[in-house]
């Protein structure tokens, strides 16, 4: 990322926070970082964290800003696309951090011709541990895709997709999916407890066990199927619980809960586009 660029938050919530420490601590410095809210307190406690360019106007952030990131609820992404539509320059970069709202829907808010990156983070962006998927319009140059590139990569790994209907798919598994975690892990928990443990225990077993597994099959040459093999003995406890699992139709179970949240993802992806 060139040093001379000037990156700004339309939404100074959660998720601007979570990018914003990210950029600084891979040395973007404060003085290129811009940010605007219709909420004053949280302008003023962003500011006092990070000692940044604040605005309540949205507009005026704009027109001083070469990226443009907009991190405000999908349900008022077109209200603030549409009070942005004659500030940009031309070369603009909008990076769409929104939740469903389609690049086309941006761009037509936006006055048409934008070069629009949608972006489909997920949580865990909030300890920097997070994956982005990320998809660019026709209207994006390589070099700004590099751009959103590094500034995503800030709060995690970013992977590009080649159609936009790809990023239903990425809400499927990864925007949504540390809730799927969340469910497992406390399904053990419970199920913990019901075998005797105390809830405390039984909580700390289950998330470290999670945290583990996620760390073995993010360092492991082996694949997951591999890594599962290594720890499932012949006629052991681990296979017991597997069978158990595979008889009840874990695999199907996933696939339907997954497709449930693909299929809800295009339906928003519509009512979110005709709110005009
Ligand atoms: N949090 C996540 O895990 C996650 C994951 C993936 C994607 N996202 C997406 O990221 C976006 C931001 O999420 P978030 O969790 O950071 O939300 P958030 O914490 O609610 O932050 C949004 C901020 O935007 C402000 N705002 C409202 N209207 C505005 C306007 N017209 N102009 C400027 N600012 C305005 C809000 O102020 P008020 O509070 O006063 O309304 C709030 O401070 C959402 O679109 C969401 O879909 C979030």
């Amino acid at each position: 990322m060139k040093n001379s660029t000037t990156i700004g938050f339309i939404g100074a919530g959660n998720m601007a926070y979570a990018i914003i420490t990210g950029l600084i601590n891979n040395g973007i410095s404060t003085e290129k970082i811009k940010i605007s809210d219709t909420n004053e307190s949280i302008l003023s406690l962003r500011k006092s964290e990070f000692n940044l360019e604040v605005f309540m106007d949205n507009v005026e952030l704009a027109t001083r800003c070469d990226v443009i990131i907009l991190a405000v609820k999908p349900q008022v992404l077109s209200l603030v696309c549409r009070q942005l539509k004659d500030a940009l320059n031309t070369n603009t970069l909008i990076i769409s951090i929104a939740a469903g709202v389609r690049t086309h829907d941006i761009d037509r808010w936006l006055g048409g011709n934008k070069a629009i990156v949608r972006t489909m983070p997920n949580t865990p962006a909030l300890l920097n541990q997070g994956v982005t998927g990320l998809f660019a319009n026709e209207f994006v140059s390589e070099t700004q895709k590099s751009l959103a590139t590094d500034i995503l990569k800030s709060v995690g790994t970013s992977l590009w997709v080649e159609e936009e209907t790809m990023l239903d798919a990425v809400t499927a598994l990864s925007g949504s999916g540390p809730a799927y975690f969340f469910l497992m892990i406390e399904s053990m928990a419970k199920a913990g407890v019901a075998l005797g443990l105390d809830e405390k225990i039984a909580q700390q077993l289950s998330v470290q066990t999670a945290l583990g597994a996620g760390m073995m099959a993010n360092i492991s040459k082996d694949s997951v199927r591999e890594l599962r093999a290594n720890v499932t003995s012949p006629n052991g406890t681990t296979q017991a619980a597997i069978e158990s699992f595979q008889d009840q139709g874990f695999e199907t179970m996933v696939s339907h809960a997954m497709r449930a949240a693909y299929d809800r993802a295009a339906e928003l992806a519509i009512e979110l586009g005709d709110s005009d």
